[in-house]
Formats: C-alpha cells, structure tokens, sequence
C-alpha cells in the first residue's frame, strides 16, 4: 500500500526544491542495441552490476535526504538476477519506477514487479511501425514483445497507485507515429509519455531545428487523455530543440545518477564526472561537490524527461497547470480495467 508519510516527505522535498529523482544504474548489459543508445557497447558493458548489498548501502544513504523516485534503468534492468530483490529494497523509503525494453516480461514477473513495490513501469516504443522500432533498437520482433509487455503489466497491476505507461524518444523521424503511438496506448489501457532524445549518447543525429514540435506535441496532448506527459515540459521541445539545450539544469541539485560502481554524477549522460561514490562517501559531501560541480560543468545539451519532468513542475511557469499534469501521470487507475479521465 501507498504510504502516506512517505508521499507527504516527497512533496515537502519537491517543495523545498531537494533531490527528488534518482537514476540508478543497476547494469549496462543489455540484449538490444539500440542507434541512440551506447550504453550496450564498451566500456559500458564490461563494468560489474550494483549487488543486492550495495543498493542496501545505497538506500541507506539516500534515506538521510528524503524518500526519492528512484529511476532503476541501465542497460536492460530486466537482465538482472536480482531484481525483485532489489525493487522490494528500494519501495521501503523511495518510489521505485523502471523503464525497460519488454523483451524479458512475463505476467508472473509483471506481478511479481508489483507485489516487490514497484510504483511505475514504461515500456519505450519509438515507432508506430514494428519493422521501424525493431530497426531502431536492433532486435527483431522487439516492437511486437514490447507490445505485449504493456498488456501483461497492466493486466497484472496490483495496487491502483501502478502505473504503466508507452514510453518513446522523440527524434527528427518518429514526430508523425506519435498520433499512433497514443492511440496504441489507448487500446491497451496504458498512458503515454514522451522523452526528448539527447544526442550526448548513441549514433543517430540529434534532432534539426524545428519550431513546431512543441505545438503539435500540445495538440496532440489536448485530443488524447492518454497523453499524460506534462504540457510544460513537452512545451519547451522546441527552445531546447532550436537553442541546443535548455538552461539553467538542475542535475545535480534535484536530481543524481548513480552509475553500477556506486560513482555518483549530476546526470546520466555526464557518467565520468565523479562527485563521489555512494557506497564509501558521505551523501552530505557528495551533494556539496554536486553543487559545486554544477557550477563549472557548462552542459544543457539535453532536455529528456528526468530533468524536464521534475524541473517543470519545480521551477515551470505554471505551476498549477503542472501539478495537474503530474496528478494524472501519477494518480490511481483500477486495477479492473485501464486508464480513463
Ligand atoms: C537507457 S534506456 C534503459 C532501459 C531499457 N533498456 C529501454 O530501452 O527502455 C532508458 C530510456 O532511455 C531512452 N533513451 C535511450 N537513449 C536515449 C537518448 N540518446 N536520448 C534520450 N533517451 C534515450 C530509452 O529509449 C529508454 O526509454
């Protein structure tokens, strides 16, 4: 079941403007390669994976700054023996969310998912079309055992607070599968979100200027319900698309990576930039080097949903307009049926 202290502690941290979001590496090892993503390659492939112990240690510190949504991602989180383990660990104090590939999903390790803690699993799909999304991910029949996973996940919810949405990265070649995407959604019961794809990482082109991305991304938010990503954020596509970035970033003052060795950096496309590490470090000092940090790494080269989600609703323009926004990502669906407004 929710709890209630946990979620209060939360709020008071995102009012306060604490770290919220955590990215936690827990492997690298993944079965897709995907073009936009290098994380399946060397060196990244070679490094050891977070233990059940070490996400113990980890949890332990992070408990001295607030409960946390704790985005457990990697490579393919799916791949690791200890998951569930791990997920059960991290629901004591935090919001456990994961996105995956899909391949790996069962209805028995859906439940399980559930049952271990789990507040939110997203599936990515990037195309409407499989032959396109299999392409882009360099797995065939990757699109058809994604679309699968999402009927599992929320055929197998078990609390109303789970949520289970369609995740895809929006690039320069995928804006016109959006609409499909979301009405792929819908027939599933699932919600939908977008992440803006960060050219920090993988082998396509980053995205050309394009000035209206963020208008039709609107539109299509105001016609789907479904369509749950937060309107400030899907809002600033377009500045971060023609002007390289968005900036100020607030990595490393609302939100952390931490990378499978424990290393601790303000994002995760800037892995090599130490601010500590996790497992021998005291959290109070590595947050004063984070800060620091921010100070002399000038990069607002990215604007995907871990940063824009969390510094939309803390420093966005219309604040009502995003709490709003982030009920409906959040709020509880029955676990009967799917989503609806
Ligand atoms: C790194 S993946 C790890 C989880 C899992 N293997 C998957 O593919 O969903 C986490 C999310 O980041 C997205 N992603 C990968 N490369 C990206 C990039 N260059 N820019 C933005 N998002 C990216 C993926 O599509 C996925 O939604």
């Amino acid at each position: 079941m929710v709890d209630l202290s946990k979620k209060i502690r939360f709020a008071w941290s995102v009012l306060r403007r604490k770290i919220v979001h955590v990215n936690l590496q827990l492997l690298y090892t993944c079965n897709f390669k995907c073009r936009i993503c290098d994380f399946w390659k060397e060196p990244y492939s070679e490094m050891p994976s977070l233990s059940v112990e070490q996400v113990k240690v980890i949890t332990e510190k992070l408990a001295r700054i607030g409960p946390q949504v704790i985005s457990i991602g990697g490579g393919e989180p799916l791949l690791h023996k200890n998951l569930l383990e791990i997920v059960r660990i991290l629901s004591k104090n935090n919001f456990p969310v994961m996105i995956c590939n899909g391949w790996f999903m069962t209805p028995e390790l859906a439940k399980a998912l559930f049952q271990a803690g789990m507040y939110e699993v997203s599936i990515s799909i990037d195309y409407a079309s499989p032959a396109k999304h299999d392409e882009q991910r360099g797995m065939k029949g990757a699109f058809v055992r994604a679309v699968e996973a999402l009927r599992m996940l929320q055929e197998n919810r078990v609390y109303p607070h789970q949520r289970v949405h369609l995740i895809s990265v929006v690039m320069e070649d995928n804006i016109d599968e959006i609409d499909s995407l979301i009405k792929l959604s819908r027939e599933l019961g699932v919600t939908y979100l977008v992440t803006l794809y960060s050219d920090n990482r993988g082998r396509k082109h980053g995205m050309h200027s394009n000035s209206d991305i963020s208008s039709r991304l609107l539109e299509l938010k105001a016609k789907y319900p479904e369509f749950v990503a937060l309107r400030g954020y899907i809002g600033r596509f377009s500045e971060a698309i023609n002007n390289g970035g968005i900036d100020p970033c607030y990595a490393g003052k609302n939100l952390i990576n931490i990378g499978t060795t424990g290393n601790v950096s303000f994002c995760i496309d800037n892995l090599e930039a130490s601010a500590g590490n996790i497992l021998t470090d005291d959290i109070r000092v590595i947050q004063k080097n984070l800060i620091q940090q921010r100070g002399k790494i000038a990069c607002k080269g990215c604007w995907t949903s871990c940063r824009g989600s969390i510094e939309t609703l803390m420093y966005g323009k219309n604040k009502l307009k995003s709490f709003l926004d982030y009920y409906e990502m959040t709020k509880d669906v029955a676990v009967e049926g799917g989503y609806c407004k």
